[in-house]
């Protein structure tokens, strides 16, 4: 088995934007179902990393606002997806924890904000399923201010090998379902797009990622 995942690549077409919206219209009841079985299994590693958010923040493929309860609550929070049926499970979660959270639908790789608009940017298990990941994360970066910090907590390709290799093997099967590369190498997608890693750490057989990066992306004002 080789070390680096043969499938976990950008090697296949990429899901339409109106396949990944007809996918997840489907999947809000799962994540909503399973929502406290996902919190005790990673809730404290998307505490850990998303506390670390200040001032004005962007969660990016929101979904149904999982990362909401771990931004600080001094935080001004704007969360944007794709689906209108996750962002309607987003505004549920936004209520019951009683923040005025704005939410907007968008795609990540256009993203609708000026550069420098946010002071950190987050995102959870999103890469791994956005058309282009570095063209989102590149989106990332514009959008938060120089110096300022893009937060993600990924999935990816396990360290333990007998997992990665069950990985790569349901790989195809798991991308036609969900449209996700859970095989990915999430920290080469964030080094491609040209945002520099300051610290990061694997988690759960390494399965899991928590990555804290910054934008070394010129955006076009920078640049003259
Ligand atoms: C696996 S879910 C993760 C949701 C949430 N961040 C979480 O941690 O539970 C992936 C999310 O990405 C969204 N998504 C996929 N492609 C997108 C895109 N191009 N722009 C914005 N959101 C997108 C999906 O609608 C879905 O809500």
């Amino acid at each position: 088995m080789s070390d680096t995942a043969p499938d976990g690549a950008r090697d296949r077409p990429a899901k339409s934007p109106d396949e990944l919206q007809f996918i997840y219209a489907d999947a809000v009841e799962t994540f909503e179902r399973f929502e406290a079985l996902e919190r005790r299994l990673v809730g404290r590693y998307r505490q850990r990393l998303f506390s670390r958010a200040q001032g004005t923040v962007l969660d990016v493929a929101c979904g149904t606002g999982s990362n909401f309860r771990h931004v600080p609550e001094g935080c001004s929070l704007v969360g944007v997806d794709l689906s209108a049926a996750m962002l309607d499970g987003a505004r549920r979660e936004a209520d019951s924890l009683g923040r005025d959270i704005t939410l907007a639908h968008a795609d990540a790789q256009r993203l609708p904000f000026d550069d420098d608009a946010f002071d950190t940017v987050v995102s959870a298990l999103s890469t791994c399923t956005f058309p282009d990941p570095v063209a989102a994360l590149r989106e990332m970066a514009r959008v938060c201010r120089p110096s300022g910090r893009v937060l993600l907590f990924e999935h990816g390709r396990s360290s333990a090998r007998p997992l990665a290799w069950g990985q790569d093997r349901l790989a195809p099967r798991h991308f036609e379902q969900m449209g996700c590369r859970w095989n990915q190498d999430p920290e080469a997608v964030v080094r491609e797009a040209g945002l520099e890693i300051r610290r990061s750490e694997r988690h759960l057989a390494g399965v899991f990622s928590s990555i804290v990066a910054e934008s070394t992306v010129e955006t076009d004002a920078e640049r003259t």
